[in-house]
């Protein structure tokens, strides 16, 4: 990557994420502040050809990888097409493109995603009881999920679809075992996530399952499942379990924090690049952009916000959520 990218802990940012929209059609309560949030004007959105533009920049210096997220980012106009525009920074170097989706409306948009690139899927559901779904993300849809599930898993050309389950305890942390189930004969990742603070979610440490719990507890019913080999910036601690073809993972973004191997730099929707999930500092590079800032601008704006990262996160107490965007503004 280049030296752009890298910063003061010699970390080098080759995953980008980029929210393509504020909008959603959940309300999951942990992203999703109960008051809803204030949409940016439409024209405070960057327009598809400056999340090319920008794409292409990171691309060429180094990104590898970029993850689109949202709000919900199939709700966006143009995603296919977006997708496929995309695609073309393979010439650059970009070797896969990802999205992170709460699956609702992804059943008739996948196959034509995939057709124009999309490699990699992850889907959140946090729950497979359809009453505790609707208690959780606030409105209905669980259906809708499970058969995207299966639509996903029938396409070879992605290359990994994972589950994303957010635990909050009493809540869903006893249907842990029940995920695993479905990785028993399906190609499925499922991924159990520490509740984490955002503004508005009202977080709480008692609401939180530390990962090692929830381990222990899976290891009860399966003690011959062994830790896999960590890929390389994985955000989880992944394990599999003989017979069974899927394989389960842990984020443990709170009790075990992975910020020492972080790759990820984030685009928001309207255009600020934000170098840390948990640090409310953001630069606006759709502002440089609109004022006909040339691409090697950018590119020292990029530097500098890199080069402001923090080594890690502030720890459960003291992340600040107050200043910090409430995450369906983030994305993840
Ligand atoms: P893969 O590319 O499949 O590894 O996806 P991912 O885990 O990077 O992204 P995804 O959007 O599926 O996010 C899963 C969970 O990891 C979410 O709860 C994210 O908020 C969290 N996550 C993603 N990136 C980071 C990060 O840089 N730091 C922290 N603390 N959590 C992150
Ligand atoms: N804590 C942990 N994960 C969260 N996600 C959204 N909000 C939170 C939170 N407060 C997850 C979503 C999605 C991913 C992008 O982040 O479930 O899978
Ligand atoms: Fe929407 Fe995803 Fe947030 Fe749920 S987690 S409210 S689906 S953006």
């Amino acid at each position: 990557v280049s030296p752009f990218l890298i910063d003061t802990f010699r970390r080098r940012h080759d995953y980008l994420r980029i929210s393509l929209t504020e909008r959603c059609n959940l309300r999951c309560f942990y992203c999703m502040p109960s008051e809803g949030i204030e949409l940016s004007p439409n024209g405070n959105i960057l327009t598809d050809d400056e999340v090319v533009r920008l794409a292409t920049l990171f691309v060429r210096n180094g990104v590898t990888k970029i993850r689109l997220t949202g709000g919900e980012p199939t709700v966006r106009k143009n995603i296919v097409d977006i997708v496929g525009r995309l695609n073309t920074l393979r010439r650059f170097g970009l070797q896969s493109i990802g999205m992170t989706t709460n699956g609702i409306a992804l059943h008739r948009r996948l196959p034509s995603l995939v057709a124009n690139g999309l490699t990699h899927l992850n889907i959140s559901l946090d729950t497979l009881d359809p009453f505790k779904f609707e208690i959780m993300t606030r409105r209905p849809g669980h259906e809708a999920v499970m058969r995207a599930i299966e639509t996903a898993l029938a396409l070879p050309e992605l290359h990994s679809v994972k589950l994303n389950v957010v635990i909050v305890k009493g809540l869903n942390d006893s249907e842990a075992l029940n995920f695993l189930e479905m990785t028993k004969d399906k190609r499925l990742s499922v991924r159990f996530i520490e509740f984490m603070p955002f503004t508005g979610n009202k977080w709480d440490k008692a609401k939180m399952v530390p990962s090692s719990e929830l381990l222990s507890h899976i290891a009860e019913r399966h003690p011959t499942a062994t830790r896999a080999p960590d890929a390389l910036n994985d955000t989880a601690r992944n394990y599999t379990i003989p017979g069974y073809q899927g394989s389960f993972g842990f984020i443990s973004s709170m009790s075990d924090h992975f910020c020492g191997s972080c790759n990820r730099l984030r685009l928001t929707a309207d255009g600020q690049i934000k170098v840390c999930l948990f640090d409310a500092k953001e630069i606006s590079l759709r502002d440089q952009m609109r004022r006909g800032a040339s691409d090697e601008d950018l590119l020292h704006t990029i530097g500098l916000a890199v080069r402001g990262k923090k080594e890690k996160h502030a720890g459960m107490e003291d992340i600040d959520v107050i200043t910090n965007r409430p995450m369906i503004l983030i994305g993840g």
